[in-house]
């Protein structure tokens, strides 16, 4: 794929993106204009590996044909309708979540974070029905990550993201992650729910002990207080499962959904049960854009072919291979002081910043993350296969070799 229409103004736009964006993010210096399944082009024609998928947002690869196929159709068919009339594609993706997972009820949004919204709203409405007006507070965990708005904001244990944006929501408490007595001291008389990604991700990707889940869902339902999973990062087959709870055998009162749901265009969902759903009524909760027809009939095509094209067993396959890699690296290499990930959420983490080793893996053409400043994180599209694991895992046994 050589240069197009953006070509010679590549350099061009990424200083306009300088001059006219707002700056919230740390761009890496690259204008990408292409995309096909593991790989994505530059404006200068450059080939790149893509181990970031849009963090973790391009499970199916770019541009995959049953994603381009579903937008094509829908486009020319409904792009927007309003919530106050039933859309079919939102039905059929709400009834495939609830055939796939324990939920029973789905609500549809645009985001992550929005998603988090909703079930924060949820879990007070919930129990302030159920128990009274006094139980509103949401344990969290220290090091989460659930999203920009204000409520998911308070929601995440992560005080750097908080810094200039108090006072934040009230009703929030945060416990060390992964320790069960840390979230039963933490239970009060106002407590309403457990909130926890089932496997950390920004956190810099933190796998809980086997049975920590489902001692969560006991003490919950002990305390009768909902519990929460955020499964916006390690959702939709990520951890070589549909859903990573499903690793733990503990399903959630309240699961959220974002990110990979329909492969990029942006879409959200807080999938629920029947009896907590019954806490929403028409005027409750809603959103203009939620589960429209575009969004949703790419969602649908997206679980039709994670499901149907053994795109999990690959990504179980590939996360052991991906994983045995960089533990070789790790035996050769001190700096690395741990490898750890499940299916292809993999994180290294190292004794210094990752920057430098993600701007040098830019250079050799391989797009790769850092979380948590020291964690290497890779969340390669899930069809990725072992020789494109294997260029990556060269550059990075050149790039260390070089320290
Ligand atoms: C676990 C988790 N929750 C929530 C979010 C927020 O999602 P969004 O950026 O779509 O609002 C993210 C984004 O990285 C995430 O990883």
């Amino acid at each position: 794929m050589g240069n197009d229409e953006y070509g010679l103004k590549g350099e061009n736009l990424i200083q306009e993106g300088a001059d006219f964006l707002v700056n919230t993010y740390a761009r890496n210096p690259i204008l990408v204009l292409k995309g096909k399944g593991a790989k994505v082009w530059d404006s200068s024609g450059r080939e790149y590996l893509d181990f970031v998928g849009g963090i973790a947002v391009c499970n199916l690869g770019h541009c995959h044909p049953n994603v381009i196929h579903a937008l094509e159709e829908q486009a020319r068919r409904l792009i927007h309708c309003s919530n106050l009339y039933y859309i079919g594609p939102q039905a059929e993706l709400a009834r495939r979540l609830c055939e796939h997972s324990y939920g029973e009820k789905v609500f549809f949004c645009n985001s992550g974070a929005e998603a988090n919204e909703s079930a924060i709203k949820l879990a007070r409405k919930y129990a302030r029905e159920r128990h009274g007006g006094e139980k509103h507070e949401i344990i969290t965990m220290d090091n989460s990550f659930h999203g920009r708005t204000m409520g998911a904001l308070s929601a995440t244990g992560q005080q750097k993201f908080h810094k200039g944006f108090e006072p934040l929501l009230p009703g929030f408490k945060y416990v060390p992650f992964d320790d069960i007595e840390a979230v039963q001291d933490a239970i009060g008389p106002h407590t309403c729910a457990v909130m926890v990604e089932p496997i950390q991700g920004e956190g810099g990707v933190n796998l809980p002990s086997p049975h920590y889940l489902k001692e969560l869902r006991n003490l919950c339902d002990q305390k009768q207080i909902l519990l929460i999973y955020d499964e916006i990062q390690v959702g939709m087959g990520r951890t070589g499962k549909l859903f990573a709870y499903q690793h733990y055998d503990a399903p959630p009162h309240i699961m959220t959904l974002a990110k990979s749901l329909a492969n990029g265009v942006p879409i959200g969902a807080m999938v629920t049960t029947e009896q907590v759903a019954q806490a929403f009524s028409p005027g409750s909760h809603a959103s203009t854009f939620g589960g429209n027809p575009l969004a949703t009939r790419v969602g649908c095509a997206v679980l039709d072919t994670l499901l149907g094209d053994r795109i999990l067993e690959n990504c179980q396959r590939m996360g052991e291979y991906f994983l045995t890699g960089l533990l070789d690296l790790k035996e050769r290499y001190d700096f690395i002081k741990d490898v750890r990930g499940k299916g292809l959420i993999i994180g290294a983490e190292l004794e210094f910043e990752g920057k430098e080793i993600v701007e040098r893996c830019l250079q050799k053409g391989f797009l790769i993350n850092c979380t948590m400043d020291r964690v290497l994180r890779f969340l390669p599209p899930l069809i990725i296969t072992s020789k494109e694991i294997d260029l990556l895992l060269a550059a990075l046994q050149e790039i260390f070799s070089e320290r």
